[in-house]
């Protein structure tokens, strides 16, 4: 599985591009109208304006119109099957732009520059694609590697808080399930203000030694499904209606519900559990998310991959630092789960 490499300044990047691009090839950038005004003149050695490929930005581009319009303009623009993509943006981005190669001319090779922190840290690892179908999240898409994905801290300097707080629920998830010391850095980071490269790049890096010792999501990746079976499920709710709610923002929701059920299903540690939930609530804006009705949320979690059977399975918390995948739940348990977590999140 590619491995996310470090480039820490302007020089590394294009270095790292040069070397990661095939000789004569032709070259496409996607990007979103954000990062494409922000960005793309970093990669103004490589490619030229034209020959980007442009998306609005947001949720709502993870769709098979946009992607049926980019397939058709890279035929367009007579993209053979050595063509690469440069795909230059957040998680949308990513996500879009690795369906779009992995399926146009049944595949062409691709590169991942993410320029969101949920991007870097998170969204452009492990070679999942995906396109949302109506509200239904991910429900279309590719496993298919990058070629390379290059992690350049730099480009956050642009990003607005709310998405840098977006990125850190995914980083926290990271330590929550896999390392108990990522969890702290990354929560004392927040107390400062954000992650630094060394957090970001050590969280990129978790995603990869999970992915990559399960590329197929048939055991030990499914852990990075911590907090994401609710989330998901709060995110197509809010995908619906006029209230902006950042992936992360569902996630770090979603993780409340699922370590109140943790506690319930795995015998957490109360002190622990409490400790989790408090923080996540000093950090994202966790009432609001969970103040939808909880019927709406289990109807979008019937759409949920992770059903098998009937029974929801969760990957949930023994302790910080270690989770545990496969944990079948019943709709009463997610139920007392959700109201417990109200009514400590509401004292
Ligand atoms: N494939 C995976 O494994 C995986 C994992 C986690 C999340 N995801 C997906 O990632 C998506 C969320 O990603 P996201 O949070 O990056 O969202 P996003 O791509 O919508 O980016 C968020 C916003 O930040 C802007 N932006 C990005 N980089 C910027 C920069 N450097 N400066 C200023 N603005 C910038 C974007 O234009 C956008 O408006 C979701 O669709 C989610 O499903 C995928």
């Amino acid at each position: 599985m590619t491995k996310p490499v470090l480039v820490r300044t302007a020089e590394a990047l294009d270095d790292a591009l040069r070397a990661a691009l095939p000789a004569g090839a032709q070259l496409f950038c996607l990007a979103d109208m954000h990062t494409q005004s922000l960005w793309l003149p970093a990669l103004g050695a490589f490619v030229k304006e034209e020959d980007c490929l442009l998306t609005a930005p947001g949720e709502g581009s993870k769709s098979v119109e946009t992607s049926n319009r980019l397939w058709l303009e890279l035929a367009g623009r007579h993209a053979d099957r050595h063509a690469v993509l440069i795909n230059l943006g957040g998680g949308v981005i990513t996500d879009l732009g690795g369906w779009v190669a992995s399926t146009y001319k049944r595949g062409i090779p691709f590169i991942h520059i993410p320029t969101s922190l949920l991007g870097m840290a998170d969204a452009a690892i492990g070679g999942k694609t995906a396109l949302n179908a109506g509200p239904v999240k991910n429900l279309i898409g590719t496993l298919a590697e990058a070629r390379a994905i290059l992690i350049h801290p730099p480009f956050l300097r642009t990003l607005p808080n709310k998405e840098i707080r977006s990125g850190c629920a995914e980083m926290l998830t990271h330590g929550l399930i896999w390392e108990a010391a990522h969890w702290e850095a990354v929560t004392q980071a927040m107390e400062r203000g954000a992650p630094g490269t060394d957090e970001v790049y050590r969280s990129a890096c978790i995603k990869w030694e999970i992915a990559s010792a399960d590329p197929q999501e048939t055991g030990v990746r499914k852990l990075l499904n911590f907090g994401h079976t609710v989330g998901h499920a709060l995110e197509a709710h809010f995908l619906d209606t006029d209230c902006a709610v950042t992936h992360g923002d569902a996630i770090s929701a979603g993780m409340v519900v699922e370590t109140v059920l943790s506690e319930h299903r795995l015998q957490l540690d109360p002190a622990a559990s409490e400790n989790v939930v408090a923080r996540l609530l000093h950090f994202f804006p966790v009432r609001e998310c969970l103040s939808v009705p909880i019927d709406r949320i289990l109807g979008f979690m019937a759409h949920d991959k992770k059903i098998n059977a009937g029974t929801q399975h969760f990957s949930l918390l023994q302790s910080p630092g270690h989770g545990v995948y496969g944990v079948p739940c019943t709709t009463d348990e997610i139920m007392r789960a959700w109201h417990e977590a109200i009514r400590r999140i509401s004292a």
